[in-house]
């Protein structure tokens, strides 16, 4: 009697890659970041960052240096903590910030953000920022790699072990550790009433919950879409505000697994230029803001699609369950359940890494070694 061990599909626990695994774990990535950061009343608790509350007080910017994936996590953060601590937010490419003598004082906090914590560019910007005389503080998914051990301090993403070259828990990882950090900020700087952060803790608290009502009801549709779409030849992703830095994270998936030419455009800028691509038939993701009536980008997303629309193109929308608007326009659907909009990047960024998932594998391509490509790109 003998067993057959396969110690590679042993890991991937029943999953046939482990891209797919990890974008199962999206829910427990986002809850495990959370976990044992709040305190019993309900406040949050980041002792594990070593940096005096007397520092974090005194800091008036921020400048998130990263690249790939971390980087539009970095976006997203942006927009959230630009929102709750009324102190400008830079977000850099790594690889070009050191280069451009970046303006560097005491009083910046430079968030370094990096799921493998070994990316060359990201460390050099970060050693770049200490010579200057900048506190770094490293969002990283990995215990004791050269980033956080080089930086004034860190706060770790607990999304586990990610194997396959594109990033996907990590991503929903990092955007939860900054948003943490965020209203960390707005705590010990008195920019929110504690009733506001605990709001916004809560509604953090239901994205897990979200997150897996995305891959238990949209999963079908999806790779329905997936089998629609495989022979096109580009796709365009477009997104406002927090949608944005998503429609970019959309197209970087497609184009390292699935080898899609893909742009993402933020969906203002249509009219500036990337309509002129827009033909028959040409497939346009949009990811549609929620908050319909409440948010004033609703409405121009709506017209960004109708206006693609009127040239033929093909519109596969990220929106919120039951709106009107999308039902009326779109040819593809990928639903999300109710959220604040500054919630919705952690569930709607999701469906588009299983599409992407989906559309390489239909092209029968390796989903968690494409070519070319490293999982941590250790020169600069
Ligand atoms: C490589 C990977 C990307 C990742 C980027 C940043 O390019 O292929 O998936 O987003 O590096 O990696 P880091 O480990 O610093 O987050």
């Amino acid at each position: 009697y003998t067993v057959d061990w396969d110690a590679s599909a042993a890991e991937k626990g029943g999953w046939d890659s482990f891209m797919d695994k990890e974008i199962h774990e999206d829910p427990a990535a986002v809850q495990r970041t959370l976990l044992g950061r709040l305190n019993r009343n309900g406040d949050l608790n980041l002792d594990e960052v070593h940096i005096d509350e007397h520092d974090f007080k005194a800091v008036d910017k921020i400048i998130v240096i990263a690249c790939g994936t971390a980087s539009y996590a970095g976006m997203v953060a942006k927009y959230a903590i630009e929102h709750w601590v009324r102190i400008p937010v830079e977000v850099e490419l790594a690889h070009e910030f050191r280069y451009r003598d970046p303006i560097l004082t005491p009083r910046t906090l430079v968030v370094a953000i990096s799921q493998s914590g070994e990316t060359m560019d990201t460390l050099m910007a970060l050693r770049h920022a200490r010579e200057q005389g900048s506190k770094v503080l490293a969002i990283c998914n990995t215990q004791g790699a050269s980033i956080p051990r080089e930086s004034d301090a860190v706060l770790y993403t607990h999304a586990g072990p990610e194997v396959a070259v594109a990033s996907t828990k990590a991503f929903v990882a990092q955007i939860t550790a900054a948003y943490l950090l965020g209203l960390y900020l707005a705590q010990v700087k008195g920019a929110m009433f504690r009733d506001e952060i605990h709001q916004v803790l809560d509604s953090l608290k239901h994205m897990p919950a979200k997150i897996q009502w995305v891959i238990d009801t949209q999963s079908g549709t999806i790779s329905d879409a997936a089998k629609r779409m495989v022979d096109a030849k580009s796709f365009l992703f477009l997104g406002r505000h927090v949608g944005y830095p998503v429609a970019l994270e959309g197209a970087l998936k497609l184009k390292e697994i699935a080898y899609t030419f893909t742009e993402g455009f933020a969906a203002g800028e249509l009219k500036h230029g990337p309509i002129a691509l827009v033909d028959d038939g040409e497939p346009v993701v949009f990811i549609v803001p929620p908050e319909r009536g409440r948010n004033v980008l609703h409405a121009k997303v709506i017209s960004g699609i109708e206006e693609v629309r009127a040239r033929g193109a093909f519109v596969i929308a990220v929106a919120e369950k039951g709106d009107p608007d999308v039902e009326r326009y779109a040819d593809v659907v990928f639903w999300r359940p109710q959220c604040p909009t500054l919630m919705s990047p952690l569930v709607d960024v999701v469906p588009l890494q299983l599409f992407a998932m989906d559309m390489a594998k239909l092209k029968g391509y390796d989903v968690d070694k494409p070519r070319n490509l490293a999982k941590s790109v250790t020169v600069e």
